[in-house]
């Protein structure tokens, strides 16, 4: 085995043309389904599920994280997919000190890529491991996306996992369902929503994309529930405030006929230590949210494997 760059895709030289959407031009088509490579490399992951938000900024990325963390505290072996590439986070909120992935040839001369090591040994890919300048920002359209997520799908090492979390970017639109028709055995989507965000339009919308998964692509994807960010603050008297409002999750999760897997609380701590990539769910492990983030994760276990 040896060192080579294992990129069909260079990060840092989009195409042009080659059936990228231009605005104003022709929509890309729907990538096919799962590849005969991917279909191989993905049946060593028992469970894959997504992450996804009817809108952004609501915490995707963080509960993607700490969810993977306790998951991983529960014995299970976890990789990481960050498909937000024009916001990768999961590296810097997983704890991860290697600046770029690296990969080998295997015994057919094929590239191999290694994921990078997170805490509790969790695997990580992210678009931010392959760009060597992080302050150059990714302008790829639709088709470059799709290639780039194939690629992760199909030649990175992820080896035997329990679980594959995949943090999404903001919105339920194409990303979300190109991953659908490329990844088999997706085994369902955690929805995040903040309180306030109870407006008709955003529930509407991740129902409507719920229904559109099922529609278009005939698959019937489970909605594994609903996590509530930002839920209440607690003060140093012990008082919960609703500072967001209330009823968000209970909301979604109703019109999704799913579960509400929990409430994480509003705490400055966690945007914090993010922003310095100290994983909160270790720095914190007896705050109110890194004890709600375990009850999840059991209440996620008990759903996706009994
Ligand atoms: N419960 C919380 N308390 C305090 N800060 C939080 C909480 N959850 C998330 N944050 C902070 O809010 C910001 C947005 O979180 P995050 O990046 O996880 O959201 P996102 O939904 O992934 O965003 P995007 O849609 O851009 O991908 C970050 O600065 C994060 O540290
Ligand atoms: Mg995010």
């Amino acid at each position: 085995m040896q060192e080579s760059n294992p990129f069909r895709i260079q990060p840092q030289q989009p195409r042009s043309g080659g059936g990228v959407r231009t605005r104003g031009g022709p929509p890309v088509p729907p990538p096919p389904g799962p590849s005969p490579k991917i279909i191989k490399n993905m049946e060593k992951i028992k469970y894959k599920l997504a992450v996804l938000s009817g809108k952004g900024g609501v915490g995707k990325s963080f509960i993607t994280a700490s969810l993977a963390m306790a998951l991983a505290v529960r014995g299970r072996k976890i990789g990481v997919l960050d498909m937000d590439y024009h916001g990768p986070s999961m590296p810097r909120m997983l704890g991860v000190k290697q600046e770029l992935l690296t990969a080998v040839l295997d015994a057919n001369n094929a590239a191999r890529i290694i994921p990078a090591e997170g805490v509790f040994g969790i695997k990580v890919v992210s678009v931010d491991l392959i760009l060597s300048d992080k302050t150059t920002p990714v302008v790829w359209r639709g088709a470059i996306k799709v290639k780039v997520t194939q690629q992760f799908l199909e030649d990175v090492e992820w080896g035997e996992l329990d679980y594959l979390l995949i943090d999404m970017p903001p919105g339920t639109g194409d990303d979300a369902l190109n991953l659908v028709q490329i990844l088999p055995g997706l085994a369902g989507f955690i929805f995040v929503t903040i309180p306030s965000e109870v407006s008709t339009h955003v529930v509407a919308k991740s129902i409507r994309f719920v229904e559109s998964v099922r529609e278009q692509l005939g698959k019937d994807l489970k909605v594994v529930g609903v996590i509530e960010n930002m839920s209440y603050f607690i003060c140093d008297d012990g008082k919960k405030h609703y500072i967001f409002g209330r009823g968000g999750g209970e909301r979604l999760s109703k019109a999704l006929k799913t579960r509400l897997l929990g409430h994480i609380p509003l705490d400055p701590r966690i945007a914090e230590s993010n922003d310095k990539g100290e994983p909160f769910f270790i720095k914190y492990k007896d705050s109110p949210a890194a004890e709600e983030f375990l009850r999840i994760a059991d209440r996620v276990i008990e759903y996706i494997e009994r």
